[in-house]
Parts: C-alpha cells; sequence; structure tokens
C-alpha cells in the first residue's frame, strides 16, 4: 500500500484519513478494462504534424520544449478551469494538463516529435483514489495507447520526461513560463534570448491560419452568431435589463452548445460603453440607451471569434445615436475595403482612423482645424481609443510576440485572419463635445479571413448597418 501523500491528506477532509489494509485491497479490485482500441486519428492530426514539420525546420539540431502549463491555483486545493497553452494546442492537438511536447533533433536531420503526458492513474498502488488528483476525483483521463492513437503522435509518461531531458545533449528552446518543472529542469541550458526567439518563432508560424484553423474561427463566429441572437431575444420588450443578464445569455448559449468564451465579455450599456474593457457588467441596460456586447465563442479546439454589436436595447436607435453609429460604420466600411492580400497591415487602420477624423472634423469637435491636421496631430484618438484591429485565432489577440516587421509593419497574406473594430467614445465627463454625444460609445467588431483578393467576413451573419441592426431586433424580438 502506498503511503499517501501528506499534501493530499491535509487536503482532504480529515474522516478518511485512515486506510486499512482491507479497504486498500478492496479497491484494488474489480475494475473493468475500459481501453478504447477502436480509436482513430482526429483530423487535426494531420496538421499539427504539418505545423511541429514547419516548426523543426525553424530549429535545426534544437532540442524544442513547449509545455502544456498547470492550472493555476485561486486558493489551497482548488484551482481556475484550465486552459493549455495555445502554442502547446497548436503543435499537438492535445489540451491536457501538465503536458509537455518535445521535439528531439534527429541525426539524419529533422525533429523526432514525443508528447510526455500523465498516464491512467495506477490501480495497483492506489495512486487513483488516494491522490487528490488521481482519475477518481478529477475523471478518467485518456491511456497514453489512446492518446497516440487520437494525436497520432509517440506519448511516453512524463515521469521520465527529465530523464529523458538530460539524456539529450545539444541547445535547447523552451516555451518559458508555463511548466515551473519544466523551467526548472532546464535551466541553465536555454537561454532566455534563445527562448524569447523561440515564442516569437511560434508566434509568427501562427500568422497564416492552415484549413482547419480557418474551419473552427468561421464555426466560433456563427456560434457567436447565435449568442448575440439569444442577447437580441432577452432585449424583447424594450424594458430594462442588466448587463449581468446580457453576460450570462450569452454564456449560456456557448456553453450549451458545448463551448465557451475566449475572453471576459464586454456587456456595456449607456455611458459603461465608453469604458473599453468595461468587464464588470454591473449596469442596468434601459431602454433609449446603446448596449456594446463585445463578445466571442472559444470553440472546443480553442480557436476563438471576437466580435461588437451596439445595438438600441429598445431596438431603434436615437437620431444622435444614429449620426454616431453610420459614422463608426463608415469607418469599418472604409477599414474592411482596405484589408487585402499584399496590403499593408496598417492599411485597414489607417483607412478607419482617416474616416473618423473626417467625421469629428465635420462636428465641428477639432475647432479651427482641418480634418487633415487633427488626423496628422492624431487629435481623433481622444475618441477612437485603440487601435483598429489584431490577428485573431486561438488568442484573441492571436500572434501578439511576432515581430513587429512581420506583423504590426507587416503585409497582408491570405489565410490571415484579423479583427477590423473602429469605435467612437465620447467620455460621460467629456466637456470638449456637445452634451448630446457625452456618454455614447460604439464600437462595430466583425473577423475577416484575408483572402488573394480581398476578404471574406467570418462574422457577415450579424447585421452591421444601422437599418438592418433594427430590422433585425424587431424580428427577432417577434
Ligand atoms: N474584445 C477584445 C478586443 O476587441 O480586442
Ligand atoms: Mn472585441
Ligand atoms: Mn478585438
Amino acid at each position: 500500500m502506498a503511503e499517501e501523500p501528506d499534501e493530499n491528506r491535509q487536503r482532504r477532509n480529515g474522516l478518511y484519513r485512515e486506510v486499512s489494509p482491507e479497504l486498500a485491497e478492496n479497491m484494488r479490485q474489480g475494475w473493468a478494462d475500459t481501453e478504447r482500441r477502436d480509436l482513430a486519428p482526429a483530423a487535426q492530426s494531420a496538421y499539427t504534424a504539418r505545423r511541429r514539420a514547419e516548426l523543426s525546420a525553424r530549429f535545426p539540431g534544437e532540442l524544442l520544449v513547449v509545455p502544456s502549463g498547470l492550472p493555476k491555483v485561486r486558493a489551497n486545493d482548488t484551482s481556475y478551469p484550465f486552459r493549455p497553452s495555445s502554442d502547446y494546442a497548436y503543435l499537438t492537438g492535445d489540451q491536457s494538463e501538465g503536458g509537455v511536447l518535445v521535439l528531439e533533433p534527429e541525426e539524419r536531420g529533422g525533429h523526432r516529435a514525443v508528447l510526455y503526458l500523465r498516464p491512467r492513474s495506477d490501480r495497483e498502488n492506489g495512486e487513483f483514489w488516494l491522490d487528490y488528483h488521481g482519475e477518481l476525483w478529477d475523471g478518467r483521463r485518456n491511456s497514453l495507447t489512446e492518446n497516440e492513437r487520437l494525436l497520432a503522435l509517440a506519448c511516453r509518461d512524463v515521469r521520465t520526461l527529465a530523464e529523458r531531458l538530460g539524456a539529450v545533449g545539444g541547445p535547447v528552446r523552451l516555451l518559458r513560463g508555463h511548466d515551473p518543472e519544466v523551467d526548472t529542469a532546464l535551466d541553465g541550458r536555454a537561454t532566455e534570448e534563445g527562448d524569447e526567439d523561440f515564442r516569437t518563432a511560434l508566434a509568427e508560424l501562427r500568422l497564416v491560419k492552415d484549413s482547419f484553423e480557418i474551419a473552427e474561427l468561421r464555426f466560433a463566429c456563427e456560434a457567436t452568431a447565435r449568442g448575440f441572437e439569444d442577447v437580441v431575444r432577452i432585449l424583447a420588450g424594450g424594458e430594462p435589463t442588466s448587463e449581468r443578464l446580457v453576460e450570462g445569455t450569452f454564456f449560456t448559449r456557448a456553453r450549451v452548445e458545448g463551448n465557451d468564451v475566449g475572453y471576459a465579455s464586454i456587456c456595456a450599456a449607456g455611458p459603461h460603453a465608453t469604458t473599453l474593457h468595461w468587464v464588470r457588467n454591473d449596469g442596468e441596460a434601459r431602454p433609449g440607451e446603446l448596449l456594446l456586447l463585445d463578445a466571442g465563442v472559444e470553440t472546443r479546439r480553442l480557436y476563438t471569434a471576437d466580435i461588437t454589436r451596439t445595438l438600441p436595447v429598445d431596438g431603434r436607435f436615437t437620431p444622435v445615436q444614429r449620426r454616431v453609429y453610420e459614422a463608426v460604420y463608415a469607418a469599418q466600411e472604409a477599414g474592411i475595403a482596405a484589408v487585402k492580400a499584399g496590403a499593408a497591415y496598417r492599411d485597414f487602420h489607417d483607412a478607419a482612423q482617416w474616416v473618423l477624423a473626417e467625421h469629428l472634423a465635420a462636428w465641428g469637435l477639432f475647432g479651427e482645424r482641418s480634418a487633415e491636421e487633427a488626423y496628422r496631430l492624431g487629435l481623433q484618438r481622444r475618441w477612437t481609443l485603440s487601435g483598429t484591429g489584431h490577428m485573431l485565432g486561438l488568442d484573441v489577440h492571436d500572434c501578439a510576440k511576432a515581430r513587429t516587421d512581420t506583423y504590426v509593419d507587416g503585409t497582408l497574406e491570405a489565410g490571415m485572419v484579423l479583427t477590423v473594430e473602429p469605435g467612437l467614445y465620447f467620455q460621460p465627463d467629456d466637456v470638449t463635445v456637445p452634451e448630446e454625444l457625452r456618454g455614447i460609445g460604439v464600437r462595430i467588431e466583425d473577423d475577416l479571413l484575408v483572402t488573394e483578393d480581398g476578404n471574406e467576413n467570418l462574422s457577415a451573419a450579424l447585421p452591421r448597418r444601422a437599418d438592418e441592426v433594427e430590422a433585425w431586433m424587431a424580428r427577432l424580438r417577434g
């Protein structure tokens, strides 16, 4: 009988601390063989193999280590829901806690990929029920053989990893900061500089999406549209409602379909819409106000949409709300038109910002200054606040570690997916704008796939034009 580890004993209710030999013997027996022998490789496995091959080609002769990471402790023995590091998911298709992908350089060139994972819990030594993270507590895991079949990847027991890492010489690149044990094991071998380059290479590998990823993002957008439709339905009747209910309604749709959200939903009504990251969601949404909903479903394979619609709570824009909305819509149209393969990444941002500057100038917000001069000085930014978009994929702000040269100062390529999300935000206490504008915030955000001759709007199912938004709301509200 294995000794029960101390920390388990401390964690668990003292009543069950003592284990008699009879109970230990009893728990060892009577379990059926549940090994699944009929598993076929998941569709994703052909893609992950290709992604690993590309990574391998960039780092010949080096040992490459990509951990999944460990759950973040919330308090004592409870953790936040686990999500693997995006690079690990990208290269393996796996989502296990504590997994580690190792690409070992081979003599004849290339790398051999091995995935180190926790195997199934041992019944013989009681680990499955005495270990607080045994399968009896946390649920059945795939066996290593099952995972080999599903992922089309050699799998080994993670408890053999440290020894193996010690046995492979040569330079090492590590995706640092996800698994302290792996970081420690490679201390002194991997350099911080080398690891930064590795992180950058991974981000740049992910800039152009393969067809599996595009299908996931398309699905994420479709699922997100269903969540937005549910939100419109609860706005029916035009009575006051709450940001909380909006948040919960969107989340419920994501969860009942087996998905999650890719970031904290921004459910911002009235003046809250002028706060870019309004995730407190603790206000009311009243008739006559706008509701800015920025939310995205994350698929089971961890790809997220990132969509914003700004909706009149009672289904009709007021004239001043419509004026602001239409300026943002025009800016988004200009931005979207600038998204195509071969264009500079900055083009869509510049196009949208210019249109906003023109509108702000026409409304007299720059005083004597022309739109051109204000734009040159960036004065529109008092009300446009943020950049006009970003790459999208496994992370909502995807590929953020890519070099400036390849991302922000780079060129769009077919297969990239990005958001175009201009906005105007007039703070409630901004005395430089007419009173009627104060407290109005509008953003429209769509997810675009760059194609050879332009783009495809993956979130086009959700109406954007003001009159289409009103008609859509009226239809859903019956
Ligand atoms: N929801 C975060 C963003 O739009 O970038
Ligand atoms: Mn967003
Ligand atoms: Mn965004």
